[in-house]
This record gives structure tokens, C-alpha cells and sequence, in this order.
């Protein structure tokens, strides 16, 4: 048994009702709510704001994980902070404010602060700011759709940040976003991964249950 966190993405679930889907992954086993927002410039998908996770704060005291996939991630930092955002990642390929000013302005809140890489991006891109992160986010998917196959490249940009975090000393969650179910859980959970993304493998799923407790049982 380990203790990686499972953090389902609400953008797989039926939008339709939400409230509901979100409080049946908390009874399902589910550690974080996992938002991927989408500006439809950043990435070619648009697909959720701050009226949104606003609306869904009340059906769970969850930790509200906010992935910012947005050109201008600086913007709508305040305003995620106060729809109850408890921690907020942004884009390592952010070209519109420096990457540690916009770290500091979510710690600013109270928040916790993650960095996000995409596949093409080299990993090192992650360094200059480790220091200064509570979590790390090494895509394994393009960023912008759910349902997509894992990239395997992946595992080795795991192993790298576990490697850096342990020489650092310091408490940094590795997220893995994308792609993720029950045969590649345990090849990131191996490498170190402490904090799994699923979409597909959770809400496309009859029993949430059971979806969840065989990506946390792996590995
Ligand atoms: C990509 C999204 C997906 C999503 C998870 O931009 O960030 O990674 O969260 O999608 P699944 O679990 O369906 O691959
Ligand atoms: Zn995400």
C-alpha cells in the first residue's frame, strides 16, 4: 500500500451536475479536486472559470487543486484565490510575467504553488524554481483534452525531480496529469509520482470506488 494522493479532474465529469460528481468522488476516496482551466489560447480547449469552482466550493472541504492552463495566469490568480483555490499551478512556458513573481503572488494568498511543465518542455526548465514550489506538475499528456494516452517520456522527467527533491530536502509533491489509470499508475507511483490526475479513469467510470482504490493500491 503507498500513500499517493488521487486527485480526480473534473473534466471528465458530467457538467451537467457537478456538485453531485464532486461529492461522490470525495465519498469515493478522492484527496484533491482537480480543475483544469483552459483559456482556448494557451490551449486550443476552453473549458472552465472562477464562476465555476466558485459554484462547486461548498459540496466538499477537499483541497481545490487549480491547474492554469492560461496565457495570462497572473490575472486570475486573486480571483481563484477567492472562488477557494488551495493550490494553484501554473505553466513553466509562461511568456507574460516572470515565472517567480507569479509563484510568489499565489503564496501571497495562502496558497499553495505548483509549476507545470509541458511534454516538449525539457524538465530542467523546473529548476531555478524548485526551492520555491510546494508541488511540481510534469505533464504526461498534451495539455488542452482528457481521454489522451500517456506519454511515456514522462517517467524519466519523474525520476529527475524526485532525484532534485530529495538532494533539495524539501517536501514537493509530484503531480502526474494525464493519461493515467491503472496500468501506468504504478510505473509513476515507482518513479516517485505522490499526487495522480485522472479524468477518464475515474468519471468514465461506473464505480468511483473501485476506480479510484486501483490507482492508489498500484505500485
Ligand atoms: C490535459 C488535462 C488532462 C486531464 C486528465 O490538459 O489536464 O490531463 O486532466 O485527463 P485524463 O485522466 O482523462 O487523461
Ligand atoms: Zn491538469
Amino acid at each position: 500500500m503507498n500513500n499517493v494522493k488521487i486527485a480526480p479532474s473534473i473534466l471528465a465529469a458530467d457538467f451537467s451536475k457537478l456538485g453531485a460528481d464532486i461529492r461522490k468522488a470525495e465519498e469515493s476516496g478522492a484527496d484533491l479536486i482537480h480543475f483544469d482551466i483552459m483559456d482556448g489560447h494557451f490551449v486550443p480547449n476552453l473549458t472552465m472559470g472562477v464562476d465555476l469552482v466558485k459554484a462547486v466550493r461548498r459540496y466538499t472541504d477537499l483541497p481545490f487543486d487549480v491547474h492554469l492552463m492560461v496565457t495570462h495566469p497572473q490575472d486570475y490568480i486573486e480571483p481563484f484565490a477567492n472562488a477557494g483555490a488551495n493550490l494553484i499551478t501554473i505553466h513553466a512556458e509562461l511568456a507574460t510575467a516572470p515565472i517567480d513573481a507569479v509563484l510568489w503572488k499565489i503564496k501571497s494568498f495562502n496558497i499553495l504553488a505548483g509549476l507545470a511543465t509541458c511534454p516538449q518542455t525539457p524538465i530542467s526548465a523546473i529548476d531555478p524554481y524548485l526551492p520555491d514550489l510546494d508541488l511540481v506538475l510534469p505533464m504526461s499528456v498534451e495539455p488542452g483534452f482528457g481521454g489522451q494516452k500517456f506519454i511515456l517520456n514522462t517517467l524519466e522527467k519523474i525520476s529527475y525531480l524526485n532525484q532534485k527533491i530529495k538532494e533539495l530536502g524539501k517536501a514537493i509533491d509530484i503531480e502526474v496529469d494525464g493519461g493515467i489509470n491503472e496500468d501506468t499508475a504504478p510505473l509513476v507511483i515507482e518513479r516517485g509520482a505522490t499526487i495522480l490526475v485522472a479524468g477518464t479513469a475515474i468519471f468514465k467510470q461506473s464505480n468511483y470506488t473501485s476506480a479510484i482504490s486501483r490507482l492508489r493500491q498500484q505500485g
